[in-house]
Formats: C-alpha cells, structure tokens, sequence
C-alpha cells in the first residue's frame, strides 16, 4: 500500500470535503509545444478527467472547476467559442462514466449568457446526472465572485423587500449564493504559476487552504495530485481559534 493509501485510510475524516481548482496554463502549455491554445484546452479538459478520476477514487465528495470566469469573455471571438464548445464535448464523451461513478454534475456562475447549444448540452449533463450521489461535479462557468455575491444580494432582497436590512447576515446571504447546499472549499489549487484567485470562490474562500504549482493545468499527474493531499493533510486549519 503506497504512504498516502495508507495516510487516506487513517486520515479520512481529515480528508477535504470539497477541492477546487483554477485550471490555469492551458495556453503556455501549448505554446511550449507550439501549438494552437486550443490544443492546451482539449489537453486541459484530459487533466480535469484525470482528477475526476483520482480524487473520485480518494472518495472526495465535491470537486469544483473554475473554467470559464466573467472575465474570459475578454479573449479573442475564437477563443471564446472553442470554450463554449468544451462543455458540450465534456458532456458528449463523458456522461457514461459519470454515471458509471455515480457523479452529479452541477454548475456556478451565471448562465444566462451562455449560449443555448452550450447551456442545452449543460443542462443535459445536469438533469442525466441529477440523482448521482457520490461525488459532486461543480464546473464554474462565466463566474466571477464578486458577480454570484452581487446576484446573491439581488435575490435576497427581492425575497426579503423592506426586511432586507433587518434580515441580511452571513448566514443568510450565504443561502443565496449559487450552492448553499455545497461545503466551502477545504482546498484551493491553482497550477499555471500565478498566485491569485482571479475572482474564484471569493466568498467561500474565507477559511479555504491554498495550494499553488508552477505546473501547466494539462501537466497535473497523479503524482502532484498525491503531493497534493499529502500537503493538505499536514497542514493545521485554526479558523481564526487556538
Ligand atoms: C486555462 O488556462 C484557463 C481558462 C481561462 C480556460 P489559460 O487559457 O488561462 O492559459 P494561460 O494562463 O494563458 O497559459
Ligand atoms: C483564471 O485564469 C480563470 C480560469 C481558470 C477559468 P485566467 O488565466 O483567466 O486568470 P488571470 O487572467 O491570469 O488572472
Ligand atoms: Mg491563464
């Protein structure tokens, strides 16, 4: 048994509950090779299913995908469609094995401005998958933090009218937010070399660990995924106590 089979199995109730990754580098990667950055796209969806496939083994129970944040509308009208067109090959060529692994697929972000083929191929991949149980899919698509905390704000005090003021806490807002029903992330990856969080989670983030590696998103094995979670076991969360 390798160290961290055994480390999961004595560990397990410290393993992290939710892990999101900022897939970042997809564009260098492939112009490392010199290569469209479409080609590190295409390369960068093949990494997401590797850790689909690692991290659903670990029995980590929901895995957020920052791919799309409101601020990629800003890339070149070429760019922009092939990233519109991943969520439909994703969910074209993997559905089956979500559902093999019992995987629900859910989003955040707002999609209103998605394109329907996109948005239809989502929803798809959302209703198929609707009673999977055992690991979450959370794929962030045009989203941006400060964009969920401003919609979150606007439903609730649609809700609450006059009793807005009165009513707003944290707790509450927080159940206008895209996932309520999610646990905050334990765990914040981002690859591609930069330290930032680009407006990903900025409200979940408050007590997640960060994780960042020089590594292009298309270049994560299992042996950094490992080195991973073996970090994030030895590290001691104090949430602001003793
Ligand atoms: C993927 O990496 C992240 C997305 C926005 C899809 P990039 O496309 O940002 O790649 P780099 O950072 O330019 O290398
Ligand atoms: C963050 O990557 C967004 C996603 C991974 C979807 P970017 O490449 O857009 O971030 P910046 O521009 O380097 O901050
Ligand atoms: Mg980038």
């Amino acid at each position: 048994m390798s160290q961290l089979e055994n480390r999961i199995k004595v560990e397990r109730e410290n393993l992290p509950k939710h892990i999101a990754f900022i897939m970042d580098g997809n564009g260098r990667w492939a112009q490392q090779r010199k290569m469209p950055r479409s080609f590190g796209h295409n390369a960068g969806l093949d990494a997401m299913r590797r850790v689909i496939r690692f991290y659903g083994e670990v029995g980590i129970k929901v895995l957020s995908f920052y791919a799309f944040s409101t601020e990629n509308w800003k890339r070149s009208q070429r760019e922009v469609n092939f990233l519109m067109n991943l969520p439909i090959d994703f969910i074209e060529q993997d559905l089956p094995e979500l559902m093999e692994r019992g995987a629900r697929l859910i989003y955040s972000g707002d999609l209103t401005k998605i394109p329907k083929k996109t948005l239809d191929a989502m929803r798809r991949g959302e209703k198929a998958t609707a009673q999977n149980n055992d690991l979450i899919i959370n794929i962030a698509f045009n989203y941006g933090g400060r964009d969920e905390i401003i919609r979150g704000i606007r439903a609730m005090a649609l809700e609450h009218k006059e009793g807005f003021l009165q009513a707003l806490n944290e707790e509450d807002l927080g159940k206008f937010l895209d996932h309520p029903e999610l646990p905050d992330p334990d765990l914040i990856v981002r690859t591609g070399g930069e330290q930032r969080l680009s407006n990903f989670f900025l409200w979940q983030a408050a007590y997640s660990e960060l994780f960042f590696t020089e590594e292009y998103w298309p270049d994560l094995n299992e042996e950094l995924l490992e080195k991973i979670l073996g970090d994030y076991l030895d590290r001691n969360r104090r949430f602001g106590g003793l």
